[in-house]
């Protein structure tokens, strides 16, 4: 089993082996003396993995609430929210006891939330199965809600006790969730090193999932320890992600996190390029990475609607759009532009 450990608000385990959650009894009890839990799923990953994480912990003497709710980011919402604060009071769960959040990037940021507020704040237990969360969001305590007029717009800092990361699960995941993965982690090696760019691009990361996780979770950690309320080094995680964000709402979010990342970093590269902020070469890479992960690297949607669209991201203010510039891979830099400029770096990206 690898192990990588988080100082952050508070200092935790990500814990990543094939099998590990044959024993999550004994995992848990590591973090937590309770034995009173609720388990919070998705109706896909329930059946596939939450009943087992239940069967398991009944055995062994637990007490488990469960909270299943419908999949999906449609689900990411104070309504789902408010019905598992709800069920917490309801089942009489109090602040030593422990939510267990098994699933991808909804349950982890819904469930994290939640337990970030229930009785001002009780332990919880990260359980990624999608490549996603595996890499990304079940480590450095970001959590939230969307509201109808924008994503994660309602959510707090909160860390969680431990990451129970079993690849295993990931034998199930549907196609596209496993690009959507690979995006974020073509993510980490444009951010990280020529070293793990190469390695990604020599080998599938499904051949390599416990030492790619590994790795992109350690890069994460030192992002997270250094910056753990994204004031500066950690909005450096945002590479692509801004036109990504422009991206998906402009779909009225049809089109995936994942792929849309994959789109923004193609295009922030090549517009950098144009710029003369890096050379061209590394957009030719970029997009040739995204490529050969089947993912998407061109956006259908008018410049002007992009640049519309960018005024919903948070991260952006009325008149300026924060943008991570790829000067060299594992040279990125963040800046701030006027957003009356951003449509000359949408143009300049590949946009209609
Ligand atoms: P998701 O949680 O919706 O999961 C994708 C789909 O895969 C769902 O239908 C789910 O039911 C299914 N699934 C999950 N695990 C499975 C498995 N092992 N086998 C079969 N099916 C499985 O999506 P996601 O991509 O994991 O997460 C996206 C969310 O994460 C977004 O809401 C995004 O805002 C958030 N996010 C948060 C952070 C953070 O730092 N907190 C970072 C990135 C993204
Ligand atoms: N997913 C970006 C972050 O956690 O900051």
């Amino acid at each position: 089993m690898r192990s990588v450990t988080v100082k952050a608000g508070k200092k935790y385990e990500v814990l990543i082996g094939t099998g590990i959650l044959d024993s999550v009894s004994e995992l848990i009890a590591g973090v937590t003396k309770t034995k009173h839990v609720i388990v919070v799923s998705d109706d896909n990953v329930y059946p596939l993995y939450g009943q087992t994480v239940v069967k398991k912990l009944e055995d062994d003497g637990y007490q488990v609430e469960r909270f299943v709710f419908p999949h999906g980011e449609a689900s990411k919402n104070l309504s789902v929210f408010g019905e598992l604060q709800e069920k917490m009071c309801d089942a009489h769960l109090s602040r030593e006891d422990l939510l267990i959040a098994v699933g991808g990037g909804v349950v982890g940021d819904l469930a994290g939330f939640a337990a970030a507020t229930y009785q001002r704040g009780i332990p919880f237990v990260q359980i990624p199965t999608t490549l996603l969360a595996a890499v990304d969001s079940s480590v450095g305590g970001k959590t939230a809600v969307d509201l109808p007029n924008g994503k994660n717009q309602v959510g707090c800092f909160y860390q969680p006790s431990l990451v129970i990361c079993d690849p295993a699960t990931l034998a199930t995941l549907p196609d596209t969730e496993y690009r959507n993965g690979c995006a974020e982690i073509i993510k980490y090696g444009v951010l990280d090193s020529e070293e793990l760019f190469e390695k990604i691009l020599q080998k599938p990361v499904c051949e390599q999932y416990e030492e790619i996780i590994e790795r992109c979770v350690s890069i994460k950690r030192d992002y997270v320890e250094e910056d753990e309320f994204d004031r500066g080094k950690r909005m450096l995680l945002n590479y692509g992600h801004t036109i990504a964000h422009a991206i998906e709402a402009c779909s009225r979010y049809e089109i995936p996190h994942g792929q849309a990342v994959a789109i923004g970093m193609v295009m922030i590269t090549k517009a950098s390029a144009a710029k003369g902020l890096c050379d061209p070469e590394l957009a030719k890479r970029v997009e040739n990475i995204v490529r050969a992960y089947g993912l998407p690297y061109e956006t259908g949607f008018a410049k002007e609607d992009l640049s519309e669209a960018g005024m919903a991201d948070k991260k952006n203010t009325s008149d300026s759009v924060r943008l991570v510039i790829p000067e060299a891979i594992g040279g990125c830099t963040v800046r701030r532009i006027p957003r009356a400029e951003f449509i000359s770096w949408l143009q300049e990206g590949g946009a209609v």
